[in-house]
């Protein structure tokens, strides 16, 4: 969990390397579907394109699907959902009916004025969805360093619609850190940093700490 630009999806593409999980990310699955222009992404175009939630009886269903298609040893990590308590009442009620549970909230914290900083320069990868900065970009031949896929920059990281998500962030999404501390699940992890020394907070945090990092 963090609020938009916080590093999520960045330190995602490292961790389910790391843990050998599936990463499962609400934004990248409505960014595929926008791209193909689904039902599904066109039902959710106009929410996401203004910065608002798409709503839960279409994200719930959708995201709990993938869910459930993780094989029970694998595991998996979240990024992006859940986003609101009813989510996060969903998700706990589908894990336990089949005996399962979240290990850990991790809420990557970072300060506003670093969030629109960062959302103003992230070039996101049209093939891998992996987020990149513009410095990565500079210099470089304007491709992904993972994939070679073209890079390009999102539709919801214009300033009106970066103002809306840090907004929805605050009504709708900081209650949850407060859901998931009253459970003991959540792991506070400052933000700020290298993408590397925040991984290595992360990993440590999680007791996950691999012996080829220290
Ligand atoms: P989503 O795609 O989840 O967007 P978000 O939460 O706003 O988060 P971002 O992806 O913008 O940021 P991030 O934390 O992943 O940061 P990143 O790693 O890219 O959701 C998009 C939309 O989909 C929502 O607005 C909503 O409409 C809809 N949606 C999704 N889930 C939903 C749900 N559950 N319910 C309802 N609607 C939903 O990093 C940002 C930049 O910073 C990058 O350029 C990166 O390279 C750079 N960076 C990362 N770490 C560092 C660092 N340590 N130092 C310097 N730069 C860094
Ligand atoms: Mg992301």
């Amino acid at each position: 969990m963090g609020p938009p630009g916080a590093g999520k999806g960045t330190q995602a593409q490292l961790l389910k390397e790391q843990l050998k999980v599936p990463h499962i990310s609400s934004g990248d699955l409505f960014r595929y579907h926008l791209r193909e222009r689904t039902g599904l992404g066109q039902q959710a175009a106009s929410y996401i394109h203004q910065g608002l939630l798409v709503p839960d009886e279409i994200t719930i269903g959708i995201i709990l699907d993938k869910v459930l298609g993780v094989s029970t040893q694998e595991g998996f990590l979240l990024d992006g959902f859940p986003r609101t308590v009813d989510q996060a009442v969903a998700l706990d009620n589908t894990l336990a009916e089949r005996s399962r549970r979240l290990d850990w909230v991790v809420f990557i914290n970072v300060d506003e004025a670093e969030l629109l900083h960062r959302l103003g320069g992230r070039y996101t990868c049209r093939e891998c969805q992996a987020p990149h900065t513009l410095s990565e970009t500079q210099g470089g031949d304007g491709k992904c360093s993972n994939c070679g896929g073209e890079l390009y920059q999102r539709d919801d990281d214009r300033p009106e619609a970066v103002e809306q998500r840090l907004q929805v962030y605050q009504t709708e999404t900081f209650p949850l850190l407060d859901y998931y501390r009253q459970r003991g699940l959540l792991i506070e992890v400052p933000g700020i940093g290298s993408v590397e020394d925040v991984n290595h907070r992360v990993l440590s945090a999680l007791g996950q700490l691999p012996v080829d990092v220290n």
